[in-house]
């Protein structure tokens, strides 16, 4: 047989083994994962409408909603570095640092609950916290509300925000209006969310086996679903404790909240959507190499050793989950005027 014919020959029984191999690769990958929605999902009982995602974009970026007016949402969840402030831990009021890393913003919407130990149940229950958090904003929530009504131009878009409210200027409409923005924070058209929607060529080869070894080794027992984590509690160290700069033990997470002993070192599984965009890794902040995260999880979570290949694999398959950055036009800010509290020291 000449060259050629066994070239054409050969590709032809190729073919077909790899594209079966990538359909079932897709289809496994269909029965654990969702693309991102193109449109922002709705909140029960706090619809979206144009009036309240520009007020809660505003009031995202709205540093004079804390004690300082230096400190904004947008400070600590840069929507321009994938929703985090790339800190261990963040700084806040007077600089004080945090206990815990700042998870993103992007796409927490589709989180079951907020925070690492999931304490608030949704996005405008978490919104209020941040405020009045000592570490953080540090405001008292009489004084959000008074800044709010002491600065005139808010008023105008908390009317139309809030059309049938009479005294529409609260922090329950505050916090709504921001959660409504949130959701507007999403990332789709990532490639793998081309590849969940029937593209085979989004991936790479690379990225097609780390992810293969990502659902083969168990990664996605924990990660899984539209977000690929944030949809379940697990204790970190499952198998393997990954030693007191990850997991120091004055943390105990979860348990914070249900004061449960099931509950020690139990944290809400995070979202790996951005993941590429989001260092240092944990609720420490305490990995700056997302193959190290990978390595560590291997141990910890899942009682194996990654080999560097395979870790290699699969943080390329965990770059595919990169997509769209939101756009956002920084919003224009009402002024203070000479009754608006003043900023405390
Ligand atoms: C957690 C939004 C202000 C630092 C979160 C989460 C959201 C969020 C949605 C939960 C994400 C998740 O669990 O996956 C906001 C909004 C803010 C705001 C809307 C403005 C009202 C701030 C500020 C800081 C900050 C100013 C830093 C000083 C953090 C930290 C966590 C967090 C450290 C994790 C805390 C924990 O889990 O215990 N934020 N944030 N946030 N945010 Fe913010
Ligand atoms: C955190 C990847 C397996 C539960 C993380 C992080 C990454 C990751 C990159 C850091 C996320 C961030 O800081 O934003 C992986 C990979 C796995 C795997 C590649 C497979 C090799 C698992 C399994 C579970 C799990 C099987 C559940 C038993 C968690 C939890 C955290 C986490 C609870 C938060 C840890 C903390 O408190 O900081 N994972 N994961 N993971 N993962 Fe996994």
């Amino acid at each position: 047989m000449r060259k050629s014919s066994i070239i054409a020959l050969s590709c032809l029984l190729v073919m077909p083994v790899n594209m079966l191999a990538a359909q079932e690769l897709m289809s496994d990958a269909q029965d654990l994962f969702e693309p991102i929605p193109a449109e922002p999902p709705a909140l029960e009982g706090n619809a979206l409408t144009p009036e309240k995602v520009e007020l809660g974009k505003m009031l995202y970026f709205e540093p004079r909603l804390s004690e300082s007016h230096t400190i904004s949402c947008n400070t600590c969840h840069q929507i321009g570095m994938g929703g985090v402030d790339m800190l261990e831990t963040s700084r806040g009021h007077r600089w004080q640092a945090g206990g815990r890393n700042a998870p993103t913003v992007l796409n927490s919407v589709f989180n079951t609950a907020q925070f690492w130990d999931g304490r608030a149940a949704d996005l405008a229950e978490q919104a209020g916290g941040p405020m009045v958090n000592p570490v953080e904003m540090a405001s008292t929530t009489t004084h959000v509300v008074e800044q709010l009504k002491g600065i005139p131009g808010y008023d105008a878009y908390f009317k139309s925000a809030f059309p049938d409210d009479p005294d529409p200027i609260n922090l329950p409409n505050a916090e709504k209006a921001i959660a409504v923005f949130e959701t507007t924070l999403i990332t789709p058209n990532a490639p793998f969310d081309k590849f969940l929607k029937g593209d085979e060529t989004a991936l790479t080869d690379m990225q097609k086996e780390g992810l293969q070894a990502f659902m083969d080794n168990g990664c996605a027992t924990c990660h899984n679903g539209v977000n690929v984590g944030g949809n379940m509690y697990q204790p970190f160290g499952v198998v393997e404790n990954p030693g007191a700069e990850f997991l120091p033990p004055d943390d105990k997470g979860r348990f914070q909240v249900t004061a449960s002993v099931d509950d020690e070192y139990v944290f809400k599984v995070p979202t790996l959507r951005n993941i590429a965009l989001t260092p240092p890794y944990f609720h420490t902040g305490k990995s700056w190499d997302l193959h190290q995260a990978v390595a560590v999880m291997g141990s910890s979570q899942l009682g194996i050793t990654l080999s560097d290949d395979e870790v290699a694999k699969i943080t390329a398959f965990l770059d595919s989950l990169t997509g769209d950055q939101p756009q956002i036009v920084y919003p224009t800010l009402p002024p203070s005027v000479a009754t608006t509290p003043r900023p405390m020291p």
